[in-house]
């Protein structure tokens, strides 16, 4: 059984990035711009923000936090990202998901310059994506990409089951492990809350990405020998014993499942570090595109 070390892998991709964004700076030409747009005080958000904040100061990105009550109107809200929008020095705009419930998640999705779009959610991105043409892709599904890349996991001609088919991670994934490309060429199942025989896909799946959200929910019991596990998961499980009242949990018992698996993920230092490398590759691929045609988009 081998780790996938999303830390190691993901240092080594913004390492990347760091060197090319120094030479920039060096010939005095711009360096790429994320602006973040934080709505109210959810404690997980605020951890996934700082992140992609450090991650941005870490690689020499410039990086602006936009705060806002968690009773900002959407009209208010809209406005914002029309500013970031219309501003040259802007390279990629995200907002923080989820929002409050009186604020419509797809009309700020769509809101957003699908150029500025580095968490890929656009619909324009999202049909480039499944057309397999060049896009932002969302960051947690290009995150496992790069680490199973990272890890040289073979994926061609392997059956991959995704659970749990939401917009931000399952759907995208078993879009691009399904694509021609390498890595690719699965054959994919995607499973969700009305698959009736989950533990039996889940039993002949050569590669499982589990992404529903639930504490500890694949076992042991429904991995085959072999397999390759990739853990989205991140509940915040209560822990007297930590100083944050709480510890993360994947949605993989690990310690009964890591033992039956080819690969996998922990939680944490698995799919999370990839998460933000990925994003600060898309930004980097927007001020690549906007002021350097002759950088390379990857
Ligand atoms: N909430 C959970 N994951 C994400 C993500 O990748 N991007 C944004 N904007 N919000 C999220």
């Amino acid at each position: 059984m081998q780790i996938l070390n999303g830390k190691e892998a993901a240092q080594a991709i913004k390492d990347s990035l760091k060197i090319k964004v120094a030479q920039l700076a060096s010939q005095g030409k711009e360096v790429p711009h994320l602006a973040a747009i934080l709505v109210g005080n959810n404690g997980a958000s605020e951890t996934y923000v700082a992140a992609k904040v450090k991650a941005c100061e870490e690689v020499g990105f410039k990086s602006t936090l936009i705060r806002a009550e968690e009773n900002i109107t959407a009209q208010k809200l809209l406005e914002t990202i029309r500013e970031l929008n219309s501003d040259p020095d802007v390279d990629g705009i995200l907002v923080q998901l989820p929002l409050p419930k009186h604020i419509s998640e797809d009309e700020v999705i769509n809101a957003i310059d699908p150029g500025k779009d580095v968490d890929g959610f656009h619909p324009s991105n999202v049909g480039r994506m499944v057309l397999g043409q060049s896009t932002f892709v969302p960051a947690t599904p290009y995150g496992i990409m790069l680490l199973l890349e990272h890890y040289k996991v073979e994926t061609k001609g392997k059956h991959a089951v995704v659970i749990g088919r939401s917009n931000i991670v399952g759907r995208p994934m078993s879009i691009l492990l399904s694509g021609n490309s390498n890595p690719g060429n699965c054959t994919v199942t995607l499973c969700h809350s009305h698959t009736p025989n989950l533990k039996e896909l889940c039993l002949e799946a050569d590669i499982i990405v589990a992404a529903l959200g639930r504490a500890e929910f694949v076992t042991a019991h429904m991995v085959k020998d072999g397999a390759v596990v990739i853990d989205v998961g991140i509940t915040r499980v209560e822990d007297a014993t930590k100083k944050s009242g709480f510890k993360l949990k994947g949605d993989v018992a690990y310690d009964e499942v890591a033992p039956k698996c080819s690969f996998i993920t922990p939680v944490p230092g698995g799919v999370g570090p990839m998460t933000i490398a990925a994003l600060m590759k898309n930004t980097f691929k927007s001020c690549a595109q906007k002021h350097y045609e002759e950088a390379e988009g990857e």
